[in-house]
């Protein structure tokens, strides 16, 4: 089979990538030619785990290529994925299509045989259709069939993700189309991958759904922290009491300092613009991204009232500003609020990423960035761990404490023990756990 993928970001390339693995020849394309130039030298722009051998192979193979010429990548295919960006629209926080609908122009003064134009892109429900009247306006004789196919995997461990999703969901329009899509996700039915064949709407909606879900989930974790805080509770072993009961499930109730991130912030948005312009409110969204939105800003007075109130003079570093661990992504990252608000409050930030720190320099002018963990403790006043990256998780405690002028640390994610940082002489202060804390028999 043959397929091109319009968009080579974080879904585009991974998908792409993944396809080829399956045997697939799959065509790259991208508007951005220093982005298409870097790949054709074997560059792979963005960091996720294993993504730099998994196209080195199949482009060896003869499978993966990579180009900015769309007409090009069409030939001959079977399917054409749209995995442009929808981030928020300014001012709304609708969806933003502008890149969809150039996408689907393109394909349309390109089609010249029967193809499954498929949207992989998060997109609101009535895209698809939207879609396809685009395409047939450009080109009212073509042959083509729309899809939609969202996908779930997340960054970090997107290509296990891709390879072994926990489900699959195709929204077809016709019997051809579905047909088409089955054919090419066949390596994973033979591993006995759900596959969810349903309507376009359905599969639109069916992504926005998930993912709103899960930020809900996070945020009711998040709450439920402040108040284990507020009664002397340990928020780890309410989340294991809750999540051993397998209608609630253990993942995504890990609290933190709320939610970031390329997808949870605008699809949460998204879905709470969709429903109120249709008339069918979702409440509980609303609240959710109300609640995530203030949350990332409270964080900040945390590590000040860890500094004794005031950090004016004072130097914070910050270990970790992408989103999460495993990424370069900085979109929506709670250090975009948090070390903006440290700065105003008169401190100096020194910062330290293992992956992200070219993209963050871009966006938090100001900060000193460090070379390695230990330099940007190096004289701190105190040291606040922002992303859960495996190397923060085992730092030489006596080596931290010797560098910083006082050993303060504030740990939004819950790395640390309180009692072993109590017991390392630390002042260290967690997310939804008192303190120090008598070992739970259950830790
Ligand atoms: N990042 C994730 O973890 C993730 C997970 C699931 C779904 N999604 C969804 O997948 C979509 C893509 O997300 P992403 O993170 O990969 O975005 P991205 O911004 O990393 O990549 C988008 C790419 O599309 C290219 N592009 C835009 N218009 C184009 C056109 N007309 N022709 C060719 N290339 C074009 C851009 O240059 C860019 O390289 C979004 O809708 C997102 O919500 C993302």
């Amino acid at each position: 089979m043959r397929i091109a993928m319009i968009g080579t970001g974080y879904v585009g390339l991974v998908s792409g990538a993944c396809f080829s693995e399956f045997g697939v020849h799959v065509t790259c394309v991208d508007k951005d030619a220093e982005k298409i130039e870097r790949l054709k030298r074997g560059e792979i722009p963005i960091y996720e785990p294993g993504l730099d051998d998994l196209v080195a192979r199949n482009v060896a193979a003869g499978r993966l290529s990579f180009t900015l010429d769309l007409k090009e990548a069409m030939q001959g295919v079977d399917a054409v994925f749209i995995a442009v960006g929808t981030p928020s629209r300014r001012g709304d926080g609708h969806a933003d299509l502008s890149y969809v609908y150039g996408a689907a122009e393109e394909i349309a003064q390109n089609l010249d045989h029967y193809t499954v134009v498929v949207t992989k892109s998060t997109v609101p429900v009535g895209t698809g259709r939207e879609v396809e009247a685009i395409i047939r306006k450009v080109a009212p004789n073509a042959e083509f069939d729309i899809a939609s196919n969202p996908e779930f995997l997340r960054e970090g461990s997107a290509i296990s993700d891709f390879m072994r999703p926990d489900r699959v969901v195709i929204g077809a329009t016709s019997d051809r189309a579905g047909e088409v899509m089955r054919r090419l996700y066949r390596p994973l039915y033979l591993i006995e991958t759900p596959i969810v064949i349903t309507s376009l709407e359905t599969a639109e909606l069916t992504k926005y759904a998930a993912n709103t879900f899960l930020a809900a989930k996070i945020t009711f974790i998040n709450e439920i922290a402040d108040l284990c805080e507020k009664v002397g509770a340990n928020v780890h072993d309410v989340a294991r009491g809750i999540g051993l009961d397998g209608r609630i499930g253990k993942k995504f109730l890990h609290p933190g300092p709320g939610y970031g991130g390329s997808c949870f912030p605008k699809d949460t948005l998204a879905l709470v613009r969709t429903a109120q312009q249709v008339g069918s409110p979702l409440r509980i969204i609303e609240t959710v991204v109300d609640i995530n939105d203030k949350r990332k800003k409270q964080m900040a007075q945390r590590i000040i009232a860890a500094c004794g109130g005031d950090v004016t003079g004072k130097t914070v570093a910050v270990l970790g500003v992408a989103f999460k661990p495993n990424t370069d992504d900085m979109r929506d990252s709670p250090s975009l609020d948090i070390v903006p608000a440290l700065q105003a409050a008169g401190a100096t930030v020194r910062a330290y990423d293992p992956a992200a720190m070219h993209e963050a320099e871009k966006l938090l002018p100001g900060v000193v960035w460090a070379k390695d963990v230990y330099s940007a403790l190096d004289g701190a006043d105190c040291v606040t761990i922002l992303t859960e990256w495996n190397e923060f998780r085992a730092l030489d405690l006596r080596r931290v404490k010797a560098l910083l002028k006082a050993p303060v640390m504030v740990d939004l994610r819950n790395i640390y023990n309180p009692d072993d940082m109590a017991q390392a002489g630390f002042v260290y202060s967690s997310i939804g756990r008192p303190a120090a804390l008598t070992k739970s028999p259950t830790a």
